[in-house]
């Protein structure tokens, strides 16, 4: 079994293109490998400046990670800052990294250039020695990770391979890999863009845990085109080609088999928000029992830390003997 990890950060909710891209295939991944999935609150610190907001933001996502189906007890699903390790070693990774290293993340230069004004903290530069931290701490062979993530895996290599070099071979040298593919989920509304919860409009964006009315609503609106017959051809017709891929998603039958099915647009689209209202109800069902047992959802992020905690400690004390720290006595 492979030691598998990747994290996500508690920002903004969760929608149908995080379920059906990334969460499905976290789920079937859990009986596969060995898996680690931090809720990365450090990370989200970055851009964080009010309080009593993270806290909560952290708690609902690990409420929906167990809704969708990852399972404490076969998945390590733990708080990044209820590890202190992430911390100690985030630090050892800076000074280990390069200015000129962290300069080049076109991550960071597209953040800062976004924020324009705003206020720009130290910690968004220095996010991937944190990132490296997150990865190296737990001898992680694999990280599943999109295009917008390679940049941080290929530094993490290159992080670990100069602390081995300097300090005697302490770290494994994880790998990126590109996750199993989910259904590619399109804004309803911009068929052309990737759904994201950072869109314009709200109304192309169905978050997992939207009433199932809204649901309904937003695949009635859906941004289809003018010739009125149902084809797959996600080039020609992106918008019915999405609404296919959603539907094939949620119930299991191909896309060119569903396409044959339907003659009308309306039909299409109201189906598709069924399924998808259907597909989402158990999860929205359990997302509110363990949402209302807080002391549950504490144990069973007990659970995870548990297990992270231990192979964190590990890593980070070869790390400090590997450098030659005077130890506590
Ligand atoms: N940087 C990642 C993102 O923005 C989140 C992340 C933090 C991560 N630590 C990680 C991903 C470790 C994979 C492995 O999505």
């Amino acid at each position: 079994m492979a030691r598998v990890l990747s994290c996500i950060q508690p920002t903004g909710s969760v929608h149908l293109g995080n379920y059906l891209g990334a969460l499905t295939s976290w789920v079937s991944g859990q009986h596969r490998n060995d898996v680690f999935h931090g809720i990365v609150d450090l990370h989200a610190l970055t851009v964080t400046d009010k309080p009593g907001v993270i806290g909560d933001q952290t708690l609902q996502l690990a409420a929906v990670l167990f809704a969708v189906g990852l399972d404490p007890k076969v998945a390590t699903i733990f708080v990044q800052s209820h590890i202190p390790a992430h911390s100690q070693l985030g630090w050892i990774m800076e000074c280990t990294v390069s200015f000129g290293e962290l300069s080049r993340m076109t991550q960071f230069k597209d953040k800062q250039s976004k924020r324009e004004a705003d206020f720009v903290s130290a910690g968004l530069f220095t996010y991937p020695a944190l990132q490296a931290a997150d990865i190296l701490l737990y001898d992680a062979e694999e990280v599943p990770v999109g295009d917008d993530q390679k940049q941080h895996i290929e530094i993490t290599r290159d992080i670990a391979m100069r602390f081995n070099h300097r300090f005697g071979d302490t770290f494994v040298i994880p790998k990126a890999v590109t996750p199993p593919v989910g259904a590619r989920v399109m804004d309803l509304q911009d068929p052309s863009s990737k759904m994201s919860k950072s869109t314009e409009s709200e109304a192309g964006c169905v978050y997992l845990l939207d009433p199932a009315e809204s649901i309904m609503k937003k695949f009635k609106r859906a941004v289809t085109d003018s010739d009125n017959e149902v084809v797959y051809d996600r080039e020609k017709k992106p918008g019915v080609s999405n609404l296919l891929d959603i539907l094939s998603a949620a119930t299991g039958t191909p896309q060119q088999k569903l396409a044959d099915e339907y003659t009308q647009y309306g039909k299409l689209k109201s189906d598709c928000g069924e399924a998808v209202v259907a597909l989402l109800h158990p999860i929205q069902k359990r997302y509110t029992e363990l949402v209302s047992e807080p002391a549950q959802l504490h144990d069973m992020l007990g659970i995870g830390a548990q297990r992270a905690e231990l192979v964190a400690k590990q890593t980070l004390q070869r790390a400090q003997d590997a450098i030659g720290m005077t130890p506590k006595k």
